[in-house]
């Protein structure tokens, strides 16, 4: 039933697909994300935004989809290279309650398969509580609540299907969820 599927929520990170008169068929990514999802009976997408290579659009974005509860796993997409404004690992690194470095080492061992140029993303991966879960008392670090997963990945379409397809078809990604219910 839908209440077991995974909830994904897409966020595509790229300056010029936020611009307001951009052609909405600019982002390529964002969509083929979705696409691949909805081929997968284990997921059900819930959202999709784009935003600007900006720290705090970023960090609201991601924030409001984990607050709301609602959402298991969050995939992001563009600026985790090398150019002056690519800052998505810098925006969603301080978030991490947990960091998921077997994640990055899968995302970047799987990718240089096809590229060498994967050295050049910078994948951050982890979950991030909910903020209710962090309140005043200080036994609020062992309160067992429902994270949210979050993987970024780099931004364009070809790096976006290799990537989920190793995350997919591995199985690492339903497995990890299920462990955090
Ligand atoms: N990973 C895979 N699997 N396939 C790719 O084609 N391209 C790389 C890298 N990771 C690529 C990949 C390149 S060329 C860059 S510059 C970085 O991702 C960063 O991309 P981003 O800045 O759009 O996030």
């Amino acid at each position: 039933s839908l209440d077991t599927k995974i909830k994904v929520a897409v966020l595509t990170v790229s300056d010029r697909a936020s611009l307001p008169d951009s052609d909405p068929d600019y982002d390529k990514s964002g969509p083929a994300i979705q696409e691949i999802l909805a081929d997968n009976p284990a997921f059900s997408f819930t959202y999709h935004a784009i935003v600007p290579d900006d720290i705090s659009s970023i960090q609201d974005a991601v924030k409001k989809w984990v607050n709301d509860g609602g959402v298991d796993w969050i995939v992001t997409t563009g600026g985790t290279g090398f150019s002056p404004r690519d800052r998505t690992p810098e925006a969603i690194t301080p978030l991490l309650s947990r960091l998921a470095p077997g994640l990055v080492h899968l995302l970047v061992s799987s990718s240089l398969k096809y590229t060498m140029m994967a050295a050049l993303s910078r994948p951050v991966a982890g979950t991030i509580a909910r903020s209710s879960i962090h309140g005043s008392d200080e036994n609020s670090e062992s309160v067992v609540g429902r994270e949210t997963l979050v993987v970024t990945l780099p931004g364009s379409m070809k790096a976006v299907r290799e990537n989920l397809t190793v995350l997919l078809d591995s199985g690492v990604i339903v497995h990890a969820v299920e462990l955090m219910k």
